[in-house]
């Protein structure tokens, strides 16, 4: 019985690659996607996930946009990182489709109410729509199957030494988010820097036919040539794009090859310094329940062994 998904995300090169995952492997049923303003803005996350979705053969999936912008903090894209168009040197046929009417936070609430105990949600972008859709239904967090996150980190950050880019660009929603009451499933830096797209990598991409050559390798190419200023200096480009955003949805289809971690997980909206940082407490649980299971370790070549097998299915399904 494959499980049951809605992917909130900010499309966004390594989302893209997310959404292919989702409709391409047998042991998730992509249910619906919501976007939100992260990466590029809103107009553009949601016609990159429309675009997205009718490219790999997803198309249907109903695509509902949400909040432009943070709760409190003035959006801060990452166009720099995906490019204008957020999906870095990839240029998909404009999509024929429209975005579902109504707001995500309404889509999500809804859905996962319809559905107790089947849905499991996957946010990949900025964590306001989820926060929104916490408030205005507590119940959400004990109607959802899982709720799984690509975000944070419990060693340095990317966008600044303590913070990384889903958690920095709303920390009010973030914080909000890890005091909803559910257990989160975190895909923080910790596992997802391990995933660079290596060359080898990037030439069993070459084999998948336009997925490869229109969608993938352009993708990554544009993320690849961009270093991340908080890593250690000199900055070099990255020898390899990690696909952050595809652990989320890996988690889903294979947790095996993932080794979570009891924690509490607490985001500091305070600080000048360390705005955005999940502060990571593996101790916590002994005394009081954490609030969340952290990926601290990562089986790579199995991860890329399902990837790449995943992204042939949906090359084999698309008949290009
Ligand atoms: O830090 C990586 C995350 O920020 C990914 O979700 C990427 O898409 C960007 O949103
Ligand atoms: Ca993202």
């Amino acid at each position: 019985m494959a499980t049951r998904i809605i992917l909130d995300c900010d499309p966004g090169i390594d989302d893209a690659l997310a959404i292919a995952f989702a409709h391409g492997h047998p042991g998730i049923d992509l249910v619906g996607i919501t976007t939100v303003a992260g990466n590029v803005g809103l107009a553009k996350t949601t016609a990159n996930a429309l675009a997205v979705c009718e490219y790999v053969g997803a198309a249907g999936t109903p695509v509902t946009p949400g909040c432009a912008g943070p709760l409190l903090r003035p959006a801060q894209d990452a166009r720099q990182v995906h490019g204008e168009s957020g999906l870095g040197g990839a240029v998909l046929p404009a999509p024929a489709g429209s975005p579902a009417p109504g707001h995500a936070i309404e889509y999500i609430t809804e859905t996962v109410r319809a559905a107790p105990g089947e849905i499991t949600l996957v946010a990949t972008g900025p964590l306001t729509n989820i926060a929104l859709a916490v408030k205005r239904e507590p119940r959400l967090a004990d109607w959802v199957r899982e709720f799984v996150i690509m975000g944070g980190s419990a060693g340095r950050g990317n966008v600044t030494p303590a913070a990384e880019y889903n958690i920095w660009a709303d920390p009010e929603a973030a914080a909000a988010v890890f005091r909803a009451g559910w257990t989160v499933v975190v895909l923080g830096l910790d596992v997802t820097l391990r995933t660079g797209a290596i060359p080898a990598v990037l030439a069993r991409m070459r084999e998948l036919g336009p997925l490869g050559t229109e969608l993938l390798l352009p993708a990554l190419d544009q993320y690849k040539s961009v270093s991340e200023p908080s890593g250690p200096p000199p900055q070099a480009a990255r020898p390899a794009a990690p696909v952050h955003d595809v652990c989320a949805v890996a988690w889903v289809a294979a947790p095996e090859l993932f080794g979570l971690v009891p924690a509490r997980v607490q985001v500091e909206t305070a600080g000048q310094l360390t705005a955005g940082m999940t502060v990571t407490d593996f101790e916590a649980p002994g005394f009081d329940a954490g609030n969340a299971r952290v990926a601290m370790s990562i089986d790579v070549d199995g991860f890329w062994e399902l990837t790449l097998g995943t992204y042939q299915r949906v090359a084999a399904a698309m008949g290009r």
